[in-house]
């Protein structure tokens, strides 16, 4: 299970970031944030599958491509977060793989309509919110170690 890449998804509108309202998402790219996630999985021998769609279907098929196909999930659900009962169901049938759940933004100082996300509830590995796009690091740091140790002679950043 655990050579089994990592699914990293990100949901609507992350394919801007950088370049989307950087006074909340930051100026780092979804490259850099992909490159953050490829070294944080790296220690532990993960490695990571990287995608992002902005259409809810696309993103529930992929959920559902991983349950046969990868180690576990980290998803920024981006807005389906407070909207899709379909994405919370996929997810909810990955039983036994981990899933984190990242927001880079602290919903909860946002928005009203931004404090409840659906996904949250099948977040088994947790829910990391506010970090900016350190919270992916964080996210994929927790996923790895519940997969596996580090590699013995390689540090963890
Ligand atoms: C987000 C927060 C959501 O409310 C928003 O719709 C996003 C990004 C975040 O990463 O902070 O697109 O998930």
């Amino acid at each position: 299970m655990s050579d089994r890449p990592l699914l990293v998804l990100n949901g609507p509108n992350l394919n801007l970031l950088g370049k989307r309202e950087p006074a909340i998402y930051g100026t780092d790219t979804l490259a850099d944030v992909v490159r953050l996630c490829v070294e944080t999985a790296a220690p532990y021998g993960v490695t990571v599958d990287a995608r992002q769609s902005n259409h809810e279907g696309q993103l529930i098929d992929w959920i559902q491509e991983a349950r046969e196909e990868h180690a576990g999930i980290v998803i920024n659900p981006a807005a389906y977060s407070h909207t899709s009962v379909g994405l919370l169901d996929a997810l909810s049938a990955c039983d036994g793989l981990p899933v984190a759940e990242v927001h880079i933004s602290n919903i909860h100082r946002r928005e009203a309509f931004r404090h409840h996300s659906y996904v949250s509830a099948a977040a088994s590995a947790g829910v990391i919110v506010g970090c900016g796009v350190q919270g992916y690091a964080f996210a994929v740091e927790r996923v790895c170690r519940l997969l596996k140790a580090p590699l013995s002679g390689v540090s963890a950043p």
